[in-house]
């Protein structure tokens, strides 16, 4: 099978490349990636030899059309996905977000090749901390930033594309992701990289609010699973029961590290800041019979923690700039 997945080089596509790699050897693989600030060619240096990376935009129609029409099946991750980004520059959101995906979209429908499409549970908006409720694929979406707006646009273009045109799709939106080669811009990077550096993890508010968290790996498992048995036109919610606030993932790793639970910083809150998501997966678990593998946040935590310890080549040419950007937004 011939794959193309763009956004390969950028934390949760390269992920998926090297699990692609280790446990479907049949599988050809070619990555199409900008390289942006988010992408990071050495990500994919543990499968370089194994793997065709072609460096171009996703909005680049010509290029698109010519690696679709050789593929059997696009995974398509490529995204501008920070929302404090999306909120000092919204631009590059609706160019990759709409426009990119856009452009896959009319390659698949020409070449009528099988895509999956990622997505994030951000575009169902927030839920209240005491609400009992849960996302499902019936949610009705109510995005609030810049990228999930952009992000749930990207999903209607999909839907449109499959009733309209017949594509051959399947549509995932997952929760909060972390482990390694994620960007030292997102939460939990950012406060492990800090704490390597003697500097106090930073909490935007009082920290109150809920992110459902799933291992990397077990995002892509689901995606696996969805493209290998979902049915076609249909939409799944991937996440693993991993509701924590903001301040228990602060409190956990200063334990982590030996330090005392107190030892963090407030800072200025994002605006607009999403207050809860969780996911309601027994949709994925039960037709398609999906189950996390990394059920203990805090031991996957803890390996993720030696993680950016063993690999500091990977992410410190990046800290200072992305530092001076939190900086300038008063994070
Ligand atoms: P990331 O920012 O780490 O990586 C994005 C990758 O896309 C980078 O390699 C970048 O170079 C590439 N890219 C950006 N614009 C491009 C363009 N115009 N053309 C080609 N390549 C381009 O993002 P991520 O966290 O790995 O997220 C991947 C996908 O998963 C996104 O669609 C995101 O919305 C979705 N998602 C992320 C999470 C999460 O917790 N990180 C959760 C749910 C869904
Ligand atoms: O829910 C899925 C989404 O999760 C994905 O679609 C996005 O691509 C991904 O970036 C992530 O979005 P969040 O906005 O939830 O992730 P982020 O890592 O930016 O922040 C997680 C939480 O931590 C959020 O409540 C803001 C807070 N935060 C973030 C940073 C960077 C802090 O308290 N301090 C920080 O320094």
């Amino acid at each position: 099978m011939r794959l193309l997945v763009t956004g390969g080089a950028g934390f949760i596509g390269s992920n998926f490349v090297h699990q692609t790699v280790r446990e479907r050897p049949d599988v050809q693989v070619t990555v199409l990636d900008a390289l942006t600030y988010a992408g990071d060619k050495t990500s994919l240096a543990p499968v370089a030899d194994k793997v065709t990376l072609v460096e171009g935009d996703i909005t680049d129609a010509e290029l698109v059309d010519r690696l679709v029409g050789e593929s059997d099946l696009v995974v398509h991750f490529a995204a501008e996905s920070h929302n404090d980004n999306s909120l000092s520059n919204p631009w590059p959101f609706v160019q990759t977000n709409l426009i990119g995906t856009y452009t896959l979209l009319e390659a698949v429908r020409k070449h009528g090749v099988r895509y999956h499409h990622i997505s994030t549970d951000e575009v169902y908006g927030d839920l209240e901390l005491d609400d009992p409720a849960k996302f499902t694929a019936d949610t009705p979406y109510n995005p609030s930033s810049p990228y999930s707006s952009t992000k749930a646009g990207s999903d209607l273009l999909v839907r449109a594309w499959a009733r309209s045109f017949g594509i051959q799709a399947t549509i995932s939106n997952c929760s909060n992701n972390y482990g390694p080669y994620q960007h030292i811009e997102k939460f939990i990077p950012r406060q492990i990289t800090n704490l390597i550096d003697g500097i106090k993890p930073r909490l935007y508010g009082k920290g109150e609010n809920v992110r459902d968290w799933i291992h990397v790996e077990d995002h892509n498992s689901a995606v696996w699973a969805i493209i290998e048995k979902g049915r076609i036109g249909e939409t799944y919610l991937i996440g693993a029961d991993g509701e924590k606030n903001n301040l228990e993932v602060v409190e956990t790793l200063l334990e982590i590290f030996g330090f005392a639970k107190d030892d963090f910083d407030h800072v200025k809150d994002r605006p607009g800041h999403d207050m809860r998501y969780a996911i309601d997966s027994s949709k994925l678990r039960d037709e398609l019979g999906w189950e996390p593998a990394y059920t203990d946040f805090r031991s996957g935590l803890e390996a993720t923690v030696e993680w950016y310890k063993a690999n500091e080549a990977w992410w410190r040419p990046s800290k200072d700039a992305t530092e001076a950007k939190y900086a300038a937004a008063g994070h």
